[in-house]
């Protein structure tokens, strides 16, 4: 029997035999593309045609049915027509082939998710796994397999590319090959019904000639586990994602802030930071960082160093610098003896280091050489804009050397060649070399910047998650009562125990259902006080003036109370008014919001970010998937522009971040351990330069218990 798929998924990309059912003899068929391709391309094992209706198909014997094959069949591809397609799975189960790439279109994507969960069970029950469907195919160099329905003669090399793109899969695949890029394996994904690319991953990552994955993703299925693969994965190969569907539609309908702030890519942009994993904003750049880095060498140091000939050309890479996050060299009597005696007397040795419009290939190779030795330049950007005196083959030869030198020591060499057909001679050789050529200083930097980026994240030592002690009993006890009482929300009071539960102090605080009882409340709690609108029907208080501030005597109560109640009947008259929460009032510190919501694609993710009244105009907020430590709380926090804040601005003394970490952890330890919790949200947290104070809290339940659990899966 072939051995079977579950163990792992060598057998589809290392295959010893195969089968194409659909094969045809049709030269415009899908069909018979793929077959030719695989014969093409050099498949080293041994293949299959099945059709009922030929006898053989481009030489080969063709079978009736997988099942006539006189064979082990590790893999069948399916590219018969959507009817034939359980059919065709019924088969390969019965045969008992390992895995099935179902190039067939027309299942979920069209709304036909039963019968696509059909092939899947089917298939699993026999043991085989699905690929697809809706998929372009598969490349894998190790088996010399190209059995997709895209080019021709791809070239092996070392990246790895698994794309939920069809389309997008096979211009990559016609694009790496005009850019000279190799490639160790190409994975369709397509709808996903059973393989994901988590699995794919995990595979990748363990091939030793799989250096680089590149990852194209339009809708994440399974997060948690994705990101538990990703933060394995990115520590030992560099992984670049591309992700369409930037549109925040469909968040704005949320209930909490932290709902309509999470929109999918701000929680999948800041996750894959967590995760280590590098997001390119186009396919163009995901494939200049896959070539910087499959060309070696890591930056030793965060400094980098420009060379150019022009001073123009310079100027705009120092721009990008900026964009892109890269600290340039600035130590000038060290440069001055670097490079000032490799140049003309009116070149600069400051960075960018200007050898000016003279320069031949000579001054480049002396100061690409000056540059490898200095051991504070992590990485170099060489420029260089097309003059009379450079002859191509010299500057060639020039160029390819440095590139070699660098390599062997470890050190990035970027080039950025700008200018005519010349110009455009020396970029072609130097790319069939696998030597890193750009013509546009963003995209060299842009590179260079992947690098410092990922040697950054490589650096940051790994952390295990934390759990804070959380009573999560006395939650559950609090959320079940509320439930009971029909409500899918925490009133004030039962929102205090959560927080008092998750061990975080909140302000002193009291119901009132008369005026009476607010003056007697603020009388215990002590002036000056707060008061807030008990009312199921108003999510945001202030908007409908159901907050006063600052109540400083009992008259001050009693107004507040009247005008209060008056606000709510003129601005939002269904609403029923269940009571007045009289609260001691917090002095006044920076507002920062932290929630935790369960997101459709990751499961528990927590945010913090500026708070205030003005949160979701100021979008000022960061993400993380949880679980997390306290060292990637305080990244996320970085990642906000409130950190600047919260270490104090113009003399103002430091705010206490550890106090945010803490409330960060125990807010997403609470949606951690309490499956009932859908949202919970601090807004304002008040941070003092000691301690701080949740000041509002909002916790949002699920419709009935467990429900939630499914949202990370779906
Ligand atoms: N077993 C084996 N062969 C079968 C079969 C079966 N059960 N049923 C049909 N066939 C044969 C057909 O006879 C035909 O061979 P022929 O040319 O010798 O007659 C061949 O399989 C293909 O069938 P055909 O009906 O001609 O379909 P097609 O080639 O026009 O289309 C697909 C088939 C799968 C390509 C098409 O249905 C499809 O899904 N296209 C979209 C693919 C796509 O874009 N995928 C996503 C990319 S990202």
């Amino acid at each position: 029997m072939v051995e079977r798929a579950m163990g792992g998924l060598e057998r589809l990309f290392e295959p010893r035999s195969l089968a194409v059912i659909g094969a045809s003899e049709s030269p415009e068929k899908i069909g018979h593309k793929v077959l030719a391709n695989i014969i093409a391309d050099g498949y080293r094992g041994r293949v299959y045609p099945v059709n009922p209706r030929r006898e053989e198909i481009l030489g080969l014997k063709c079978y009736k049915s997988v099942e006539d094959v006189p064979d082990e069949v590790d893999v069948a591809i399916i590219v018969v027509p959507a009817e034939h397609v359980p059919g065709a799975v019924r088969s390969c189960a019965s045969k008992g082939v390992g895995f099935l790439p179902i190039i067939t279109s027309g299942f979920s994507e069209v709304g036909r998710v039963e019968e696509e969960r059909g092939l899947t069970s089917v298939a699993r029950a026999s043991g085989a796994r699905v690929l697809g469907p809706n998929i372009f195919g598969i490349y894998s160099a190790r088996a010399s397999l190209n059995a997709t329905f895209g080019p021709r003669c791809v070239r092996p090399g070392g990246v790895a590319i698994v794309t939920q793109s069809g389309a997008l899969g096979v211009a990559m695949m016609g694009k790496t090959a005009l850019e000279g890029m190799g490639l160790s394996a190409v994975v369709s994904v397509g709808n996903k019904a059973d393989l994901e690319e988590a699995e794919l991953v995990e595979h990748l990552v363990r091939q030793e000639e799989t250096r680089i994955i590149m990852l194209y993703i339009e809708g994440v299925r399974g997060g948690e586990r994705l990101v538990e693969t990703l933060v394995r994965a990115s520590r030992r190969k560099p992984v670049v994602v591309i992700k369409s569907g930037r549109s925040r539609r469909g968040a704005a309908a949320a209930a909490s802030h932290t709902g309509s702030l999470a929109g999918s890519d701000e929680v999948f942009e800041c996750i894959m930071k967590q995760c280590g994993v590098m997001r390119a904003q186009t396919v163009e750049e995901a494939m200049a960082w896959c070539k910087i880095f499959d060309a070696g060498g890591r930056p030793q140091s965060e400094d980098a160093l420009i060379i150019t000939n022009g001073g123009g050309i310079g100027v705009l890479a120092t721009d990008a610098c900026e964009r892109y996050g890269v600290r340039l060299y600035d130590d000038l009597p060290v440069l001055r003896e670097a490079f000032s005696p490799l140049m003309p007397p009116f070149g600069s040795p400051k960075n960018p280091v200007d050898l000016t419009g003279q320069a031949g290939a000579e001054h480049y190779r002396r100061a690409l050489e000056a540059a490898l030795e200095m051991p504070r330049v992590g990485a170099v950007i060489s420029l260089y804009c097309e003059t009379a005196v450079l002859v191509s083959s010299e500057f060639t030869q020039v160029l390819d050397g440095a590139f070699r030198r660098y390599r062997e020591r470890g050190k990035p060499l970027v080039f950025c060649l700008f200018g005519g057909s010349s110009t455009e001679e020396v970029v072609q050789v130097l790319r069939s070399r696998d030597v890193p050529v750009f013509t546009e200083p963003y995209e060299a930097v842009s590179c260079v910047g992947a690098l410092h980026r990922y040697a950054r994240s490589l650096a940051a030592p790994l952390e295990a998650p934390l759990s804070p002690e959380v009573r999560a009993e006395r939650i559950e006890e609090t959320v079940a009562a509320a439930r009971a009482d029909g409500r899918r929300f925490l009133y004030a009071l039962e929102a205090r125990t959560v927080m008092e539960a998750a061990g975080l102090q909140m302000p002193r605080s009291s119901t009132a259902w008369s005026v009476e009882e607010a003056v007697a409340a603020a009388r215990r709690i002590g002036f000056p006080v707060a008061m807030k609108v008990v009312s199921r029907d108003i999510l945001h208080k202030s908007d409908v003036g159901g907050v006063a501030l600052d109540l400083e005597s009992e008259r001050d109560v009693v107004e507040a109370y009247e005008a209060i109640l008056h606000n709510c009947r003129t601005r939002a008259p269904k609403a029923v008014v269940e009571g007045m929460e009289v609260m001691e009032m917090v002095p006044p510190g920076l507002e920062l919001i932290v929630g935790a919501r369960r997101d459709p694609s990751f499961g528990p993710v927590v945010m913090v970010g500026l708070g205030g009244v003005y949160v979701e105009v100021l979008r000022d907020v960061s993400f993380r998937a949880l679980p997390i430590g306290r060292r990637q709380a305080l990244s996320m926090i970085k990642d906000t522009r409130a950190y600047t804040l919260l270490l104090g601005v113009r003399g103002e003394e430091r705010r206490d971040i550890e106090g945010v970490v803490d409330v960060v952890l125990r807010v997403g330890e609470v949606l951690r351990r309490c499956p009932s919790v859908t949202d919970i949200e601090v807004n304002p947290l008040r941070v003092y330069p000691r301690g701080a104070r949740a000041v509002d809290v909002r916790v949002l339940l699920s419709e009935s218990s467990g429900e939630e659990g499914r949202g990370a899966r779906e």
